[in-house]
């Protein structure tokens, strides 16, 4: 767990979650402890649960669940991964080798589903209807999302539209999710897990938008992978769309998407994306989704935690991993 000072009021909490994480290797056969053990020995940043945990601390309530719900959210955002780099082939994932490049695709896919259930027996158990529904449709929505990815991929073709709905089923759905639920857990009153819902729109939105540019912008220690790699595995995103809508661009970039095998085709249009004009209306973008978020906060009690959903806006801004 990271030592960032916006985790600092639930630090304690978010130790309780790591725990809970851990414990789910324990007690099972020696396969599926060997692949949980795998996965959980490489610990994300944890910003989905600690954004939970901080929206439920306005009201005094049985942390417990809350807690439950941090973990299950944190599950979910696991197995999506899971699943993830099993569709892509990825090779590696937080710098180690993926369940599917060890133990193949199968394994993988089953081993995603099990993570999977296990955060939705977690969400289940808050007794909350409205969560567990709204997790449900988180589901379909993360699901929906990467199947509308596969589907436009290689396609020069794509909307504004199209990828702002992708990104949000993508992305922003579950930061949504991990934001609304700690406020309607902790009895929140309706304007304020409906304020801080609509940050967890806004922050996930611009966390998906900075990670998009990071593919074109960051080094590939920052990333972790290849830079451009979204373009050459035919994912068009934000940068890519902008610099096909100035001049001279297009042509290039839809050449590079009809050949994505030709590398100095690829590199041509990677280095017309990475134009500084083109990087900084793509950083405006995401700067326009942190003033919304910072907004959605204005009306929540003034608090530690309402300082830490601050920092947590400039820290997406100005993340380069
Ligand atoms: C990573 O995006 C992937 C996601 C944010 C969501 C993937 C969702 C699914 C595979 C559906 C999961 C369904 C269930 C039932 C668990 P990315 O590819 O842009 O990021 P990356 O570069 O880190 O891989
Ligand atoms: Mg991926």
């Amino acid at each position: 767990m990271q030592s960032v000072s916006f985790y600092e009021p639930v630090m304690d909490r978010l130790v309780n979650v790591n725990s809970s994480l851990t414990e789910m290797a324990e007690r099972k056969h020696p396969f599926l402890a060997q692949l949980l053990d795998h996965t959980f020995s490489t610990p994300g940043k944890y910003i989905r649960p600690a954004i939970t945990l901080l929206a439920s601390n306005f009201y005094a309530h049985d942390e417990r669940i809350t807690e439950k719900m941090a973990t299950g959210v944190e599950l979910l955002h696991i197995a999506s991964l899971i699943h993830d780099d099993t569709v892509d082939g990825a090779a590696l994932r937080r710098g180690k080798l993926t369940i599917s490049s060890l133990w193949g695709p199968k394994a993988a896919v089953l081993a995603g589903d099990y993570i999977f259930a296990a955060s939705a027996t977690l969400v289940c158990d808050t007794g909350n209807i409205r969560v567990i529904r709204r997790f449900a449709e988180t589901i379909m929505e993360l699901s929906s999302g990467e199947l509308q990815e596969m589907a436009e991929t290689y396609n020069p073709e794509q909307s504004m539209e199209s990828y702002l709905e992708r990104i949000y089923n993508k992305t922003a759905s579950l930061f949504t999710t991990a934001a609304e639920s700690g406020a309607i857990l902790s009895g929140a009153p309706d304007a304020c897990s409906e304020a801080l819902r609509s940050y967890g729109h806004n922050l996930g939105m611009a966390f998906q938008v900075v990670d998009d540019i990071l593919d074109f912008d960051g080094t590939e220690e920052e990333t972790g992978k290849p830079i451009g790699s979204d373009l050459a595995n035919g994912v068009v995103t934000l940068p890519t769309l902008i610099a096909m809508k100035q001049k001279n661009c297009c042509d290039a970039v839809t050449r590079a998407l009809k050949h994505p095998e030709d590398s100095e085709l690829m590199q041509e249009a990677v280095s017309i994306i990475q134009d500084d004009t083109v990087l900084e209306e793509s950083y405006e973008f995401a700067g326009r989704y942190c003033v919304k978020a910072l907004s959605d906060l204005k009306g929540l009690p003034p608090s530690p935690s309402r300082d830490s959903l601050e920092e947590l806006v400039s820290h997406v801004k100005v993340r380069r991993s």
